[in-house]
This record gives structure tokens, C-alpha cells and sequence, in this order.
């Protein structure tokens, strides 16, 4: 299976998954959309109202920002693959939850692979907490790390600079460190599906 191929049956796999009490309450799953080529992967939290209905990610303000975010940096949406860690919308948009988050991140985990991106941008706490479990977004945001031989780049979730306008710079700031890191991302090939990596492997960026 081509990785075309691979993200279009993990879109059709996550459509009827059943594998955690979100199927009950979805109008739509939102798997994710991008191209299978995509240089970057965003990884958001999970689907809102305006997601669940459509069935496509990032789609309500939080999204515009993050297009107007792509555009200050000369890309668009179409660019880059876009999803979250889960793939259904919990109920009045709560937080997910770790038996969620658990049931799910297979599906993250093969398009990941599949894709296999030159840079992952995690976007919000939960994204971050995949790659780096117990650190304070105040603390690495804006700061790219090799994890299990990918560069990752911790971000707040546009989301959150649009209630909190100072946060808003900082997310700016962040964004228009990807060209470079794309660049750098070039020198970095090695799947992910490596045995962890010790933390005195993970170099700072
Ligand atoms: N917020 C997210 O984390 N994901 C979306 O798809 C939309 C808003």
C-alpha cells in the first residue's frame, strides 16, 4: 500500500471505529486531511462542533488562525496534513481522556508513518504529552527536539492565543521558525517506530 493509499484506509477505518465511547455522541469522525507527501504534520486535540459536522479538521476560528499562522510563513493548509489526537469530539468539547487518547493513537501512530513528515508541530497539551509526557508547554513551546529520530516541535494550541492575546506573538514567534526547521528536517530520516530513545539522545534544537 502506497501511503496515499494507507491514509485514505485509516480515514476509512476511523469513519466506523467503535473503539471508544466517542462513536456514540459523533456526527462525523475527523480524521485528518493533507497530503501524504506533506512536509509537516500539525497535531491538534480533537474535533469541536464545527468539525464534527463537517468531518474535517481544524475548520472553526481556531483553524483560520492557524491558516492566517501557515500564510505568515508562505504555506497553506493544503500543504501540510492536519489532524488531532483523537478523532471524534467529545461531548461539549471536554477534555479528551486517557482511555481515549489510548484508543486512538494507533491511528495517529500509522499516518504518522505513513506520511512520514520532516517535522511534527504539536499543537496544545495533548499533542505535546505523546512526545513529551511530562513537560509545561510555558516551558518548551517553540523549542524542536529530536524524538525517536523526528523533529518535533511543541506549540501552544492556536486555540489558546486566541483567548489569551498575549499568547498570540509567542505562537507567531514559534510559526516562523518552521522554514528553518523544515531545512534542518531534510538531514533526519529515521522512522519512528524505533525503540525509545534515551533522553540523552534527544538533542535541542
Ligand atoms: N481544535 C483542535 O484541537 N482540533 C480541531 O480540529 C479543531 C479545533
Amino acid at each position: 500500500m502506497n501511503p496515499g493509499e494507507e491514509l485514505d484506509a485509516i480515514a476509512a477505518e476511523v469513519a466506523v471505529c467503535t473503539d471508544c465511547k466517542l462513536h456514540r455522541s459523533r456526527k462525523n469522525a475527523v480524521p485528518g486531511e493533507g497530503p501524504a507527501d506533506a512536509e509537516l504534520v500539525f497535531i491538534g486535540e480533537g474535533p469541536g462542533f464545527h468539525e464534527n459536522e463537517q468531518g474535517r479538521p481544524f475548520v472553526g476560528a481556531a483553524g483560520r488562525f492557524l491558516e492566517e499562522l501557515l500564510a505568515n510563513i508562505g504555506m497553506s493548509r493544503e500543504e501540510v496534513f492536519i489532524c488531532n489526537v483523537i478523532k471524534c469530539r467529545p461531548p461539549g468539547n471536554r477534555d479528551p481522556q486517557v482511555d481515549e487518547i489510548q484508543a486512538c493513537s494507533k491511528y495517529l501512530d500509522r499516518q504518522i508513518r505513513a506520511i512520514n513528515p520532516k517535522v511534527i508541530i504539536t499543537l496544545g497539551r495533548y499533542s505535546m504529552a505523546r512526545y513529551f509526557p511530562n513537560a509545561r508547554i510555558s516551558t518548551i513551546h517553540g523549542k524542536a527536539r529530536v524524538v525517536n529520530g523526528r523533529l518535533v516541535m511543541p506549540m501552544y494550541h492556536p486555540a489558546a492565543a486566541l483567548h489569551q492575546p498575549a499568547l498570540r506573538r509567542v505562537v507567531e514567534e514559534d510559526f516562523a521558525l518552521l522554514p528553518d526547521l523544515i531545512a534542518r528536517g531534510q538531514q533526519i530520516s529515521s522512522p519512528e517506530d524505533k525503540p525509545p530513545a534515551d533522553p540523552e539522545q534527544l538533542s535541542m534544537f
